[in-house]
């Protein structure tokens, strides 16, 4: 396929507090970073940024380390529950799927759902979707994940989200995050795509419904493409992903929307962070939150945004 645009990538792994030791924040980094890696080199192969995004994503749901697929967090009756989304910017169209238990990749199901007349299933319409697609049934607990629902049942639940990433030693309240994961991505043929896949925020209530699976969470158009992580709610209510994208069709340069979207957002004190392309390529991130564990590919080299300063922070890479 005839290169004609140079493809851009950006991927999180979740937004939070600060990460407990270095070497939390070096392994966050070498997952990050081989994510980065592998679908980079399939979008040079000429993958469209669809598919690359949904590949981005289950490998980014496999690693345990993250709140997205294996190694979900669990809600307030122990049980995961997880909702993602694939926005595709060509078509702007999107599909979701919300609250789903039992499989292995919740992204694959916002993917089959992208060519149905119904976009977004839930709960029950989920496990029917699984049902239908004949998907083995598949535990996505992890025995860190199971032990750090077990010190908050102690405390009973009265921490407001769970661990950003699962670290080897049980996270605590300083440490307290807000994980997802999320891909953007810039094709060779010009084309933008958005994916976000999460197990909500922990020790929720049952029937809460994540931003991840929302238009305000992952959203994308042929001018720009947005993920989201970080407290749902607030992402929710700053309507983030959609308001950045709209920001950038009505003229705004990728990195002003989300200056302005990051200042709006501080000034009504919320906690989070988003990724983005432009069709020109240019990649931005911005967070109100301590850190966001971004990681990108800008054409020429990986860089992330593990080191950045605390608080809040907007960047064009
Ligand atoms: N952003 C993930 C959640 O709040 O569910």
């Amino acid at each position: 396929m005839q290169q004609i645009v140079q493809p851009k990538l950006i991927i999180h792994g979740g937004a939070g507090s600060c990460l407990k030791g270095k070497g939390g924040a070096d392994a966050v980094r070498q997952s990050l970073h081989r994510v980065v890696q592998e679908i980079y080199a399939l979008l040079l192969a000429g993958e469209n940024a669809s598919s690359a995004v949904v590949k981005g994503c289950q490998l980014l749901e496999d690693d345990p380390r993250f709140n997205a697929g294996t190694g979900s967090v669990l809600q307030s009756d122990g049980h995961i529950r997880m909702s993602a989304a694939l926005m595709d910017g060509t078509r702007q169209r999107f599909s979701g799927i919300i609250n789903v238990s039992r499989v292995k990749n919740p992204i694959l199901l916002a993917q089959t759902l992208q060519e149905g007349d119904d976009r977004v299933l839930s709960d029950y319409g989920a496990a029917e979707l699984l049902r239908e697609l004949q998907l083995p049934p598949y535990d996505p607990t992890t025995e860190l994940r199971l032990q750090e629902w077990m010190l908050e049942r102690k405390g009973d639940f009265n921490r407001a989200m769970a661990g950003v990433v699962a670290e080897r030693e049980l996270v605590t309240e300083s440490n307290a995050g807000r994980g997802t994961v999320g891909v953007v991505a810039l094709d060779s043929q010009g084309q933008l795509a958005a994916a976000t896949s999460t197990g909500g925020k922990g020790f929720e209530r049952i029937g809460r419904v994540s931003d991840s699976a929302m238009p305000a969470g992952n959203y994308a158009s042929s001018d720009a493409a947005i993920s989201c992580t970080g407290i749902g709610e607030d992402i929710i209510d700053e309507c983030l992903a959609a308001r950045i994208v709209v920001r950038v069709t009505d003229g705004l340069p990728l990195g002003q929307a989300f200056e302005r979207s990051f200042l709006e957002a501080h000034r009504n004190q919320r906690d989070f962070g988003a990724i983005g392309i432009d069709a020109h390529g240019t990649i931005a991130w911005g967070k109100t939150s301590e850190v966001l564990l971004a990681a990108y590919h800008n054409g020429q080299t990986i860089a992330d945004t593990l080191n950045a300063d605390l608080g809040m922070q907007t960047a064009v890479g």
